[in-house]
């Protein structure tokens, strides 16, 4: 059975996107991360939000440009209420749990990687989130899009499974506690 990650890089203070969604503040810390790189080989499947979909890419134009710098090689399932034209391995899904369906099923025993606060934020709110990835940044942006956001608040309790320390960022992973 497939497990449901999410997974973002964050600026110090919370954010995964800054202001309007820029993404161009992520560009310094695009350095070899090889415990993201040993993950992306577990995961079959990315669940991705609609704005994430259309939104900055800090490498766009180049070959780098898309997930995981454009290496990202498998199927990709886009959660929106305006599809669009994808590329051959994107499809188009009207909700989240008709997503997190098609993409366990695709992902096998592998992760589905959530990519998309508001979209992970739904997932979380289904308890259908199983461990949380944060890329820590050491840059505070001041504004946008945060990790987690809930109107009236939301705990959600998680258990701190690693901490790996790179040079340029910190990943740490934590279960979510059931
Ligand atoms: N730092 C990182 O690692 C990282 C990773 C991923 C994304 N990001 C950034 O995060 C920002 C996007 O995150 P976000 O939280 O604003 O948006 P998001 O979660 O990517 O997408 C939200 C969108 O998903 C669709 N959606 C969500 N719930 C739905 C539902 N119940 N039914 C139908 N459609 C639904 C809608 O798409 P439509 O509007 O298409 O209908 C909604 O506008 C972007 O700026 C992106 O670049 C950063």
């Amino acid at each position: 059975m497939s497990k449901v990650l999410y997974s973002a890089t964050m600026s110090l203070d919370g954010y995964i996107a800054g202001p309007g969604g820029d993404m161009s503040w992520l560009r310094p810390y695009l350095q070899p991360n090889p415990p993201v790189e040993r993950l992306q080989r577990e995961i079959g499947a990315l669940l991705v939000g609609g704005r994430t979909h259309r939104g900055d890419d800090p490498h766009r134009g180049t070959d780098q440009e898309g997930a995981f710098e454009g290496t990202w090689r498998g199927p990709v399932f886009v959660v929106t209420r305006q599809p669009s034209t994808g590329g051959e391995d994107v499809c188009f899904v009207g909700e989240p749990r008709a997503g997190l369906r098609a993409a366990r099923a695709a992902a096998g025993d592998r992760y589905v990687n959530l990519l998309g606060a508001e979209l992970a934020r739904e997932c979380l709110d289904l308890g259908e989130v199983d461990e949380v990835l944060t890329v820590i940044a050491p840059v505070l942006l001041g504004g946008g899009t945060r990790l987690f956001a809930h109107p009236q608040g939301r705990q959600v309790r998680l258990e701190r499974l690693q901490v790996q320390v790179l040079p340029h960022v910190t990943n740490v992973w934590h279960r979510v506690v059931r």
